[in-house]
């Protein structure tokens, strides 16, 4: 499943993250590359223990603490430290896929990549090419969001980000472990619920449906309990 939520960071909070990010120190982006992904990555970053990178990964990290898409899309148990990168001059990232398991270099903590993320951070209209692909079973989806606006799709996908032809892409992209591993049954997990708040609001005040909701609201939890992993 690859699923958009949107203004995960509203306008004002991109603005302050781009003014942190843009005066850091941008690095090499092999630093955080394994054998197979180096050989296909060709961007900047910003180190994962830069002032700028943890203060704008902690604004991100609030707010999807509180975005309600965000957590009934991912189901989250942790949420790896936000980390960034910046593409121009015709720097891209040739197919790959993400490591299975990520060791934060500060704290040590390790997580299992169940979803990767990618929050835009510049617009559009900014640059040219710096699509994010993503493939699966239906085909390639061409990703490239306004700016606080997030793709989160599964980390076992083979995934690529075209040459930036004109002007930088500007990002945030981190992982998530969550609570469920398989994507099919979070994609399940998801759509019940989806299904369940609209039955809330479009049938809010019929007493069948008040009924009906509960008893589904009793199978999606039933289903977390089957599957959850903490
Ligand atoms: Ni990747």
């Amino acid at each position: 499943m690859l699923i958009t939520i949107p203004n995960v960071l509203t306008p004002e909070q991109t603005v302050e993250a781009r003014h942190l990010l843009e005066a850091a120190d941008w690095v090499d982006g092999k630093v955080t590359a394994g054998h197979q992904s180096a050989k296909a990555k060709d961007n900047a970053q910003i180190a994962e223990e830069h002032p700028a990178a943890r203060q704008v990964g902690e604004t991100i990290l609030r707010a999807l603490g509180t975005h309600a898409l965000f957590l009934a899309a991912a189901l989250p148990l942790h949420v790896f430290p936000p980390l960034f990168n910046r593409y121009s001059g015709g720097q891209k990232f040739g197919t790959h896929v993400d490591n299975a398991i990520r060791q934060h270099r500060a704290t040590g903590h390790r997580i299992r990549t169940d979803l990767s993320a990618t929050l835009f951070l510049a617009g559009p209209e900014e640059y040219d090419g710096g699509e994010l692909c993503v493939e699966d079973t239906y085909g390639v989806h061409k990703v490239k969001l306004p700016p606080g606006h997030l793709v989160l799709y599964p980390a076992t996908s083979l995934h690529r980000v075209t040459p930036v032809t004109r002007g930088s892409r500007l990002c945030s992209f981190f992982w998530i472990q969550s609570m469920i591993r398989d994507d099919t049954r979070r994609s399940l997990l998801f759509d019940m619920d989806l299904g369940i708040q609209r039955l809330n609001h479009e049938l809010a005040g019929n007493v069948v449906a008040a009924q009906t909701s509960v008893q589904l609201t009793g199978v999606y939890h039933n289903l977390i309990r089957q599957w959850a992993e903490m």
